[in-house]
Protein backbone atom coordinates (compact mmCIF):
# COMPACT_ATOMS: atom_id res chain seq x y z
CA UNK A 1 0.00 0.00 0.00
CA UNK A 2 1.10 3.75 -0.79
CA UNK A 3 2.13 5.57 2.21
CA UNK A 4 -0.60 8.37 2.93
CA UNK A 5 0.31 11.87 4.16
CA UNK A 6 0.46 11.90 8.07
CA UNK A 7 -1.20 13.87 10.25
CA UNK A 8 -1.60 14.94 13.85
CA UNK A 9 -5.96 15.45 14.73
CA UNK A 10 -7.26 18.47 16.21
CA UNK A 11 -9.30 17.46 19.44
CA UNK A 12 -11.92 19.68 21.22
CA UNK A 13 -13.37 19.63 24.32
CA UNK A 14 -17.25 20.25 24.32
CA UNK A 15 -18.76 22.13 23.41
CA UNK A 16 -16.79 22.73 20.28
CA UNK A 17 -16.24 20.92 17.41
CA UNK A 18 -12.72 20.70 15.52
CA UNK A 19 -12.94 22.45 11.60
CA UNK A 20 -14.23 20.70 8.76
CA UNK A 21 -11.75 18.84 7.07
CA UNK A 22 -10.71 20.73 3.99
CA UNK A 23 -8.27 18.17 2.13
CA UNK A 24 -9.50 15.80 -0.40
CA UNK A 25 -7.80 13.00 -0.09
CA UNK A 26 -7.14 9.70 2.64
CA UNK A 27 -4.32 10.65 5.13
CA UNK A 28 -3.30 8.87 8.21
CA UNK A 29 -4.39 10.87 11.35
CA UNK A 30 -3.01 10.13 14.25
CA UNK A 31 -4.65 10.29 17.50
CA UNK A 32 -3.76 10.53 20.91
CA UNK A 33 -6.31 10.55 23.62
CA UNK A 34 -5.72 9.68 27.78
CA UNK A 35 -7.85 8.52 29.89
CA UNK A 36 -8.27 10.55 33.40
CA UNK A 37 -10.32 9.89 36.40
CA UNK A 38 -11.01 13.43 38.47
CA UNK A 39 -13.36 14.55 41.00
CA UNK A 40 -15.38 17.23 38.71
CA UNK A 41 -18.94 19.00 39.63
CA UNK A 42 -21.93 17.44 38.72
CA UNK A 43 -24.31 19.98 40.22
CA UNK A 44 -23.98 23.23 42.50
CA UNK A 45 -22.60 21.61 45.79
CA UNK A 46 -22.48 18.16 44.17
CA UNK A 47 -19.56 16.50 42.56
CA UNK A 48 -18.42 13.21 41.27
CA UNK A 49 -15.16 11.16 40.13
CA UNK A 50 -15.87 11.09 36.48
CA UNK A 51 -13.78 9.08 34.45
CA UNK A 52 -12.97 10.80 31.08
CA UNK A 53 -11.32 10.24 27.67
CA UNK A 54 -9.53 13.25 27.40
CA UNK A 55 -10.35 14.96 30.88
CA UNK A 56 -14.07 16.47 30.06
CA UNK A 57 -17.40 14.81 29.30
CA UNK A 58 -18.22 13.74 26.60
CA UNK A 59 -14.60 13.14 25.99
CA UNK A 60 -12.85 14.91 23.21
CA UNK A 61 -14.50 15.44 19.74
CA UNK A 62 -12.66 13.18 16.76
CA UNK A 63 -13.10 14.43 13.40
CA UNK A 64 -11.36 12.52 10.64
CA UNK A 65 -12.46 11.40 6.93
CA UNK A 66 -13.80 8.50 5.07
CA UNK A 67 -11.33 6.11 3.89
CA UNK A 68 -8.52 8.02 6.54
CA UNK A 69 -6.07 5.74 8.10
CA UNK A 70 -6.01 6.30 12.03
CA UNK A 71 -3.56 5.36 14.61
CA UNK A 72 -5.01 5.29 17.67
CA UNK A 73 -2.52 6.06 20.86
CA UNK A 74 -4.38 5.69 23.82
CA UNK A 75 -2.92 6.43 27.52
CA UNK A 76 -3.59 5.59 30.97
CA UNK A 77 -2.82 8.59 33.03
CA UNK A 78 -0.71 6.93 35.98
CA UNK A 79 -3.00 8.88 38.42
CA UNK A 80 -5.71 6.22 37.41
CA UNK A 81 -7.16 3.32 39.64
CA UNK A 82 -8.26 1.50 37.09
CA UNK A 83 -7.82 0.03 33.33
CA UNK A 84 -9.25 1.42 30.47
CA UNK A 85 -9.58 0.78 27.20
CA UNK A 86 -11.95 2.43 23.74
CA UNK A 87 -14.32 1.00 21.57
CA UNK A 88 -15.04 3.15 19.00
CA UNK A 89 -18.34 2.29 17.08
CA UNK A 90 -16.51 3.78 13.96
CA UNK A 91 -14.23 0.80 13.73
CA UNK A 92 -14.81 -2.03 11.47
CA UNK A 93 -13.33 -4.40 13.63
CA UNK A 94 -13.96 -7.01 16.83
CA UNK A 95 -14.61 -4.91 19.52
CA UNK A 96 -14.36 -1.80 17.97
CA UNK A 97 -11.01 -1.52 19.20
CA UNK A 98 -10.99 -2.68 22.76
CA UNK A 99 -8.94 -5.37 23.61
CA UNK A 100 -5.97 -3.78 21.33
CA UNK A 101 -6.59 -1.11 23.35
CA UNK A 102 -6.53 -2.15 27.23
CA UNK A 103 -4.60 0.09 28.85
CA UNK A 104 -3.23 0.54 32.45
CA UNK A 105 -2.73 3.01 34.21
CA UNK A 106 0.64 4.51 33.34
CA UNK A 107 0.62 3.08 30.11
CA UNK A 108 -0.40 3.37 27.00
CA UNK A 109 -0.84 1.15 23.77
CA UNK A 110 -1.68 1.76 20.10
CA UNK A 111 -3.55 0.10 17.03
CA UNK A 112 -4.97 1.69 13.46
CA UNK A 113 -7.79 1.03 11.77
CA UNK A 114 -9.14 2.39 8.51
CA UNK A 115 -12.40 4.22 9.01
CA UNK A 116 -14.73 3.03 5.81
CA UNK A 117 -18.28 4.67 7.18
CA UNK A 118 -18.84 7.83 7.07
CA UNK A 119 -21.46 8.75 10.01
CA UNK A 120 -21.27 10.35 13.55
CA UNK A 121 -20.25 7.63 15.79
CA UNK A 122 -20.22 7.04 19.68
CA UNK A 123 -16.87 5.83 21.02
CA UNK A 124 -17.01 4.69 24.64
CA UNK A 125 -14.94 2.37 27.31
CA UNK A 126 -15.51 -0.81 27.13
CA UNK A 127 -13.45 -2.41 30.62
CA UNK A 128 -15.60 -4.65 32.38
CA UNK A 129 -17.55 -3.72 34.27
CA UNK A 130 -18.60 -1.76 31.23
CA UNK A 131 -21.52 0.01 32.58
CA UNK A 132 -19.88 1.70 34.90
CA UNK A 133 -17.30 2.94 32.96
CA UNK A 134 -19.41 3.98 30.75
CA UNK A 135 -21.94 5.48 33.69
CA UNK A 136 -18.64 7.49 34.58
CA UNK A 137 -18.68 9.07 31.53
CA UNK A 138 -16.40 7.53 29.47
CA UNK A 139 -17.94 8.25 26.22
CA UNK A 140 -17.60 10.79 23.41
CA UNK A 141 -17.76 10.94 19.14
CA UNK A 142 -16.34 11.01 16.33
CA UNK A 143 -17.19 12.20 13.27
CA UNK A 144 -16.39 10.18 9.96
CA UNK A 145 -16.80 12.93 7.09
CA UNK A 146 -17.94 11.80 3.81
CA UNK A 147 -15.73 12.38 1.18
CA UNK A 148 -17.44 14.98 0.22
CA UNK A 149 -18.02 16.94 3.48
CA UNK A 150 -20.72 18.36 4.85
CA UNK A 151 -22.96 21.14 3.45
CA UNK A 152 -21.52 24.19 5.20
CA UNK A 153 -23.24 25.86 8.14
CA UNK A 154 -21.99 28.45 10.10
CA UNK A 155 -21.56 26.93 13.72
CA UNK A 156 -20.95 23.67 14.67
CA UNK A 157 -21.37 22.59 18.20
CA UNK A 158 -21.04 18.83 19.96
CA UNK A 159 -23.77 17.81 22.70
CA UNK A 160 -23.55 14.44 24.14
CA UNK A 161 -26.45 13.34 27.00
CA UNK A 162 -25.63 11.09 29.69
CA UNK A 163 -27.55 9.57 32.98
CA UNK A 164 -25.84 9.21 36.24
CA UNK A 165 -26.22 7.42 39.43
CA UNK A 166 -25.72 8.94 42.49
CA UNK A 167 -25.79 7.88 46.10
CA UNK A 168 -27.87 10.89 46.90
CA UNK A 169 -30.23 11.98 45.72
CA UNK A 170 -30.57 14.47 43.02
CA UNK A 171 -28.88 17.31 44.73
CA UNK A 172 -27.42 16.23 47.42
CA UNK A 173 -24.43 17.70 48.58
CA UNK A 174 -20.91 16.21 48.76
CA UNK A 175 -18.55 13.90 46.81
CA UNK A 176 -21.35 11.54 45.65
CA UNK A 177 -19.71 7.87 44.87
CA UNK A 178 -21.88 5.46 41.77
CA UNK A 179 -24.52 3.78 42.68
CA UNK A 180 -24.70 0.47 41.09
CA UNK A 181 -27.85 -1.00 42.07
CA UNK A 182 -29.61 2.39 40.82
CA UNK A 183 -27.44 1.53 37.91
CA UNK A 184 -28.86 -1.51 37.33
CA UNK A 185 -32.73 -0.56 37.84
CA UNK A 186 -32.18 2.36 35.36
CA UNK A 187 -32.94 5.56 38.05
CA UNK A 188 -30.70 7.97 37.21
CA UNK A 189 -30.73 10.75 39.58
CA UNK A 190 -29.08 13.24 37.41
CA UNK A 191 -29.83 12.98 32.91
CA UNK A 192 -27.21 15.83 31.47
CA UNK A 193 -25.98 17.16 28.73
CA UNK A 194 -22.00 17.40 28.49
CA UNK A 195 -21.47 15.64 31.89
CA UNK A 196 -23.18 18.14 34.24
CA UNK A 197 -26.21 20.02 35.66
CA UNK A 198 -25.68 23.31 33.83
CA UNK A 199 -23.06 22.72 31.54
CA UNK A 200 -24.59 24.47 28.32
CA UNK A 201 -26.48 27.59 30.33
CA UNK A 202 -25.54 30.70 31.63
CA UNK A 203 -22.43 31.84 30.40
CA UNK A 204 -21.65 28.63 28.84
CA UNK A 205 -24.85 29.00 27.20
CA UNK A 206 -23.93 28.27 23.43
CA UNK A 207 -24.22 31.11 20.97
CA UNK A 208 -25.13 32.41 17.59
CA UNK A 209 -26.89 35.18 15.65
CA UNK A 210 -29.74 35.35 13.98
CA UNK A 211 -29.57 34.30 9.69
CA UNK A 212 -27.19 31.78 10.74
CA UNK A 213 -27.43 28.00 10.70
CA UNK A 214 -26.13 25.51 13.63
CA UNK A 215 -25.15 22.46 13.54
CA UNK A 216 -25.45 20.09 16.41
CA UNK A 217 -23.71 17.20 16.59
CA UNK A 218 -26.13 14.81 19.54
CA UNK A 219 -24.72 11.88 20.91
CA UNK A 220 -25.82 9.51 23.77
CA UNK A 221 -23.31 8.12 26.39
CA UNK A 222 -26.07 6.23 28.37
CA UNK A 223 -25.61 4.00 29.70
CA UNK A 224 -29.39 3.06 29.78
CA UNK A 225 -31.85 5.77 28.46
CA UNK A 226 -32.73 7.09 25.00
CA UNK A 227 -33.30 10.56 24.29
CA UNK A 228 -36.27 12.66 22.89
CA UNK A 229 -33.87 15.14 21.66
CA UNK A 230 -35.42 18.81 21.21
CA UNK A 231 -34.49 22.16 20.99
CA UNK A 232 -37.98 24.47 22.17
CA UNK A 233 -38.68 26.93 19.80
CA UNK A 234 -36.73 25.30 16.82
CA UNK A 235 -37.27 22.78 14.26
CA UNK A 236 -34.77 20.91 12.98
CA UNK A 237 -34.53 21.64 8.84
CA UNK A 238 -32.39 18.40 8.92
CA UNK A 239 -31.85 15.34 10.54
CA UNK A 240 -28.96 13.03 9.66
CA UNK A 241 -31.06 9.96 11.43
CA UNK A 242 -28.96 8.00 14.14
CA UNK A 243 -25.98 10.14 12.90
CA UNK A 244 -26.20 8.13 9.00
CA UNK A 245 -26.58 9.10 5.58
CA UNK A 246 -30.61 9.84 5.66
CA UNK A 247 -31.70 12.76 5.89
CA UNK A 248 -35.10 13.87 7.53
CA UNK A 249 -36.46 17.08 7.42
CA UNK A 250 -39.03 19.69 9.40
CA UNK A 251 -38.52 17.14 12.50
CA UNK A 252 -39.39 18.63 16.01
CA UNK A 253 -38.22 15.84 18.34
CA UNK A 254 -35.46 12.98 17.15
CA UNK A 255 -34.43 9.69 19.03
CA UNK A 256 -31.07 9.88 19.81
CA UNK A 257 -30.54 6.14 21.59
CA UNK A 258 -27.96 5.18 24.12
CA UNK A 259 -24.11 4.41 22.24
CA UNK A 260 -25.87 6.64 19.43
CA UNK A 261 -26.07 9.83 17.77
CA UNK A 262 -27.98 12.29 15.68
CA UNK A 263 -26.82 15.15 13.53
CA UNK A 264 -29.27 18.27 13.08
CA UNK A 265 -28.92 21.51 11.59
CA UNK A 266 -31.30 24.80 11.42
CA UNK A 267 -31.21 28.33 10.30
CA UNK A 268 -31.98 31.10 13.10
CA UNK A 269 -34.94 33.25 12.05
CA UNK A 270 -35.79 35.13 15.56
CA UNK A 271 -33.73 36.05 18.53
CA UNK A 272 -33.96 34.62 22.00
CA UNK A 273 -32.69 31.80 24.36
CA UNK A 274 -33.65 28.31 22.11
CA UNK A 275 -33.70 25.42 25.19
CA UNK A 276 -32.22 21.86 24.34
CA UNK A 277 -33.69 19.14 26.45
CA UNK A 278 -34.81 16.18 26.27
CA UNK A 279 -38.04 15.92 26.19
CA UNK A 280 -38.82 13.06 28.09
CA UNK A 281 -39.53 16.13 29.78
CA UNK A 282 -38.93 15.42 34.02
CA UNK A 283 -35.34 14.56 32.83
CA UNK A 284 -35.02 18.06 31.85
CA UNK A 285 -36.61 20.33 34.67
CA UNK A 286 -35.73 17.91 37.10
CA UNK A 287 -32.52 15.75 36.49
CA UNK A 288 -30.47 18.58 34.72
CA UNK A 289 -30.94 17.54 30.78
CA UNK A 290 -31.61 21.38 29.79
CA UNK A 291 -29.25 23.23 27.75
CA UNK A 292 -29.47 27.18 25.97
CA UNK A 293 -28.55 28.20 22.70
CA UNK A 294 -28.65 32.27 23.00
CA UNK A 295 -29.39 33.65 19.50
CA UNK A 296 -28.74 37.43 19.32
CA UNK A 297 -30.27 39.90 16.14
CA UNK A 298 -32.99 41.89 15.01
CA UNK A 299 -36.46 40.72 16.24
CA UNK A 300 -39.20 39.59 13.18
CA UNK A 301 -42.09 40.00 14.16
CA UNK A 302 -43.87 38.65 11.30
CA UNK A 303 -42.58 35.24 12.16
CA UNK A 304 -41.96 35.22 16.33
CA UNK A 305 -44.32 38.03 17.69
CA UNK A 306 -45.20 38.60 21.68
CA UNK A 307 -43.30 38.44 25.08
CA UNK A 308 -40.66 36.58 24.30
CA UNK A 309 -40.41 34.20 28.19
CA UNK A 310 -37.54 33.66 30.42
CA UNK A 311 -35.72 31.09 30.24
CA UNK A 312 -35.15 28.79 32.93
CA UNK A 313 -31.61 29.68 34.58
CA UNK A 314 -29.20 27.57 35.92
CA UNK A 315 -25.88 28.15 36.90
CA UNK A 316 -22.71 27.69 34.71
CA UNK A 317 -20.27 24.77 35.69
CA UNK A 318 -18.01 23.19 33.25
CA UNK A 319 -17.88 19.46 32.81
CA UNK A 320 -15.22 18.48 34.36
CA UNK A 321 -12.27 20.41 37.09
CA UNK A 322 -8.99 19.78 38.04
CA UNK A 323 -8.81 19.50 41.70
CA UNK A 324 -5.72 20.14 43.68
CA UNK A 325 -3.99 16.52 43.89
CA UNK A 326 -4.96 14.50 47.16
CA UNK A 327 -4.66 15.39 50.76
CA UNK A 328 -1.47 16.02 52.61
CA UNK A 329 -0.09 12.81 53.61
CA UNK A 330 -0.65 11.34 56.96
CA UNK A 331 -0.58 8.37 59.33
CA UNK A 332 -2.64 6.88 61.58
CA UNK A 333 -1.00 6.64 65.14
CA UNK A 334 -3.24 4.59 65.91
CA UNK A 335 -5.76 1.83 65.29
CA UNK A 336 -8.78 3.72 65.71
CA UNK A 337 -7.41 6.35 63.22
CA UNK A 338 -6.59 3.66 60.79
CA UNK A 339 -10.17 2.77 60.87
CA UNK A 340 -10.92 6.76 60.51
CA UNK A 341 -8.66 6.42 57.74
CA UNK A 342 -9.17 3.82 56.20
CA UNK A 343 -13.10 4.03 55.86
CA UNK A 344 -12.12 7.62 53.52
CA UNK A 345 -10.29 4.99 51.40
CA UNK A 346 -13.31 2.40 51.09
CA UNK A 347 -15.45 5.08 50.08
CA UNK A 348 -13.16 6.41 47.32
CA UNK A 349 -11.79 2.80 45.72
CA UNK A 350 -13.89 0.41 47.11
CA UNK A 351 -17.73 1.09 47.75
CA UNK A 352 -18.69 2.09 43.90
CA UNK A 353 -18.54 -1.90 43.76
CA UNK A 354 -18.62 -3.56 47.11
CA UNK A 355 -21.23 -1.17 47.62
CA UNK A 356 -21.96 1.13 50.93
CA UNK A 357 -22.73 -1.69 53.49
CA UNK A 358 -20.14 -4.08 52.01
CA UNK A 359 -22.65 -6.14 51.07
CA UNK A 360 -21.74 -6.31 47.10
CA UNK A 361 -24.19 -7.28 44.81
CA UNK A 362 -25.14 -10.56 43.89
CA UNK A 363 -23.60 -12.33 40.59
CA UNK A 364 -21.13 -9.41 40.37
CA UNK A 365 -19.27 -8.14 42.99
CA UNK A 366 -19.12 -10.08 46.21
CA UNK A 367 -19.63 -8.94 49.63
CA UNK A 368 -16.67 -7.99 51.74
CA UNK A 369 -19.47 -7.66 55.07
CA UNK A 370 -19.19 -10.65 57.33
CA UNK A 371 -17.00 -12.07 54.03
CA UNK A 372 -15.40 -15.59 55.20
CA UNK A 373 -13.02 -15.11 52.25
CA UNK A 374 -11.79 -11.79 53.85
CA UNK A 375 -12.04 -12.95 57.68
CA UNK A 376 -9.83 -16.43 56.71
CA UNK A 377 -6.50 -14.92 55.08
CA UNK A 378 -5.19 -11.55 55.55
CA UNK A 379 -2.15 -11.47 53.49
CA UNK A 380 -4.72 -12.95 51.02
CA UNK A 381 -6.93 -10.31 50.63
CA UNK A 382 -3.95 -8.20 50.37
CA UNK A 383 -2.68 -9.76 47.91
CA UNK A 384 -6.46 -9.14 46.12
CA UNK A 385 -6.20 -5.52 46.56
CA UNK A 386 -2.65 -5.05 45.10
CA UNK A 387 -2.69 -7.60 42.25
CA UNK A 388 -6.41 -7.98 41.16
CA UNK A 389 -8.41 -10.66 40.87
CA UNK A 390 -10.11 -12.48 39.03
CA UNK A 391 -11.67 -16.19 38.01
CA UNK A 392 -13.76 -18.20 40.48
CA UNK A 393 -13.62 -17.13 43.91
CA UNK A 394 -16.93 -18.58 46.24
CA UNK A 395 -17.51 -15.99 49.26
CA UNK A 396 -19.81 -17.52 52.16
CA UNK A 397 -21.27 -19.93 49.69
CA UNK A 398 -21.72 -17.96 46.30
CA UNK A 399 -19.54 -18.15 43.55
CA UNK A 400 -18.32 -15.12 41.91
CA UNK A 401 -16.48 -15.18 38.15
CA UNK A 402 -15.45 -11.68 37.93
CA UNK A 403 -12.52 -9.41 37.83
CA UNK A 404 -11.41 -7.10 40.20
CA UNK A 405 -8.73 -4.64 39.23
CA UNK A 406 -5.83 -4.03 40.89
CA UNK A 407 -6.00 -0.68 43.12
CA UNK A 408 -3.33 1.57 42.85
CA UNK A 409 -3.08 2.27 46.61
CA UNK A 410 0.25 2.61 48.78
CA UNK A 411 0.96 0.06 51.86
CA UNK A 412 -0.13 2.14 54.23
CA UNK A 413 -3.39 2.39 52.43
CA UNK A 414 -4.14 -1.03 51.89
CA UNK A 415 -3.14 -1.32 55.78
CA UNK A 416 -6.03 0.99 56.61
CA UNK A 417 -8.65 0.25 54.29
CA UNK A 418 -8.46 -3.56 55.34
CA UNK A 419 -8.36 -2.92 58.99
CA UNK A 420 -11.13 -0.87 58.74
CA UNK A 421 -13.36 -3.69 56.79
CA UNK A 422 -11.93 -6.04 59.40
CA UNK A 423 -13.50 -4.02 62.14
CA UNK A 424 -16.87 -3.36 60.24
CA UNK A 425 -19.74 -4.81 58.56
CA UNK A 426 -19.94 -7.71 60.91
CA UNK A 427 -16.27 -9.02 60.01
CA UNK A 428 -14.24 -10.72 62.78
CA UNK A 429 -11.51 -7.90 63.66
CA UNK A 430 -8.39 -7.73 63.77
CA UNK A 431 -5.69 -5.24 61.98
CA UNK A 432 -3.16 -4.98 59.15
CA UNK A 433 0.09 -3.12 59.53
CA UNK A 434 1.86 -1.56 56.27
CA UNK A 435 4.72 -3.71 56.96
CA UNK A 436 2.82 -6.69 56.39
CA UNK A 437 1.33 -5.26 53.10
CA UNK A 438 5.05 -4.55 52.07
CA UNK A 439 5.80 -8.27 52.32
CA UNK A 440 2.92 -9.54 50.11
CA UNK A 441 4.97 -7.39 47.18
CA UNK A 442 6.97 -8.42 45.11
C1 LIG B 1 -13.13 -9.36 45.41
C2 LIG B 1 -11.71 -5.98 48.60
C3 LIG B 1 -12.21 -2.60 45.12
C4 LIG B 1 -14.61 -5.80 42.42
C5 LIG B 1 -12.66 -8.75 46.56
C6 LIG B 1 -12.25 -9.43 47.76
C7 LIG B 1 -11.87 -8.49 48.66
C8 LIG B 1 -12.01 -7.20 48.03
C9 LIG B 1 -11.37 -8.69 50.10
C10 LIG B 1 -12.24 -10.94 47.99
C11 LIG B 1 -13.61 -11.52 48.09
C12 LIG B 1 -14.41 -10.96 49.26
O1 LIG B 1 -13.94 -11.02 50.42
O2 LIG B 1 -15.50 -10.47 49.01
C13 LIG B 1 -11.68 -4.77 47.92
C14 LIG B 1 -11.14 -3.55 48.45
C15 LIG B 1 -11.23 -2.61 47.46
C16 LIG B 1 -11.87 -3.23 46.32
C17 LIG B 1 -10.60 -3.35 49.87
C18 LIG B 1 -10.76 -1.17 47.47
C19 LIG B 1 -9.51 -0.85 47.93
C20 LIG B 1 -12.97 -3.16 44.12
C21 LIG B 1 -13.48 -2.44 42.97
C22 LIG B 1 -14.15 -3.34 42.21
C23 LIG B 1 -14.06 -4.62 42.87
C24 LIG B 1 -13.28 -0.95 42.69
C25 LIG B 1 -14.91 -3.12 40.91
C26 LIG B 1 -14.37 -2.41 39.88
C27 LIG B 1 -14.36 -7.05 42.96
C28 LIG B 1 -14.73 -8.30 42.31
C29 LIG B 1 -14.27 -9.32 43.14
C30 LIG B 1 -13.67 -8.70 44.30
C31 LIG B 1 -15.48 -8.43 40.99
C32 LIG B 1 -14.37 -10.82 42.84
C33 LIG B 1 -13.35 -11.17 41.76
C34 LIG B 1 -13.59 -12.54 41.15
O3 LIG B 1 -14.74 -12.89 40.91
O4 LIG B 1 -12.59 -13.24 40.89
N1 LIG B 1 -12.49 -7.40 46.73
N2 LIG B 1 -12.12 -4.53 46.63
N3 LIG B 1 -13.35 -4.47 44.04
N4 LIG B 1 -13.74 -7.32 44.13
FE1 LIG B 1 -12.90 -5.95 45.37
CU1 LIG C 1 -12.84 2.77 31.49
Amino acid sequence: AKSLPVEKATLTAPPMVPPPITRNYPAKVQIHLETQEKVGRMADGVEYVFWSFGGSVPGSFIRVREGDEVEFTLSNHPSSKMPHNIDLHAVTGPGGGAVSSFTSPGHSSTFSFQVINPGLYVYHCATAPVGMHVANGMYGLILVEPKDGLPKVDREYYVVQGDFYTKGAYGEAGVQPFDMEKAIKEQPDYVVFNGAVGSLTGDKALTAKVGETVRLYVGNGGPNLVSSFHVIGEIFDNVYVEGGDLVNHNVQTTLVPAGGSAIVDFKLDVPGNFILVDHSIFRAFNKGALGILKVEGKEDKGIYSGKQKDSVYLPEGSAVQSVGDAAPFVTAQNKAEKIRFGQRIYEANCQACHQAKGEGIKGAFPPVAKSDYLNADHDRAIRVILNGLSGAVKVNGETYNSVMPAMQLNDMDIANVLTYLLNNFGNKGGEVTAEQVANQRH
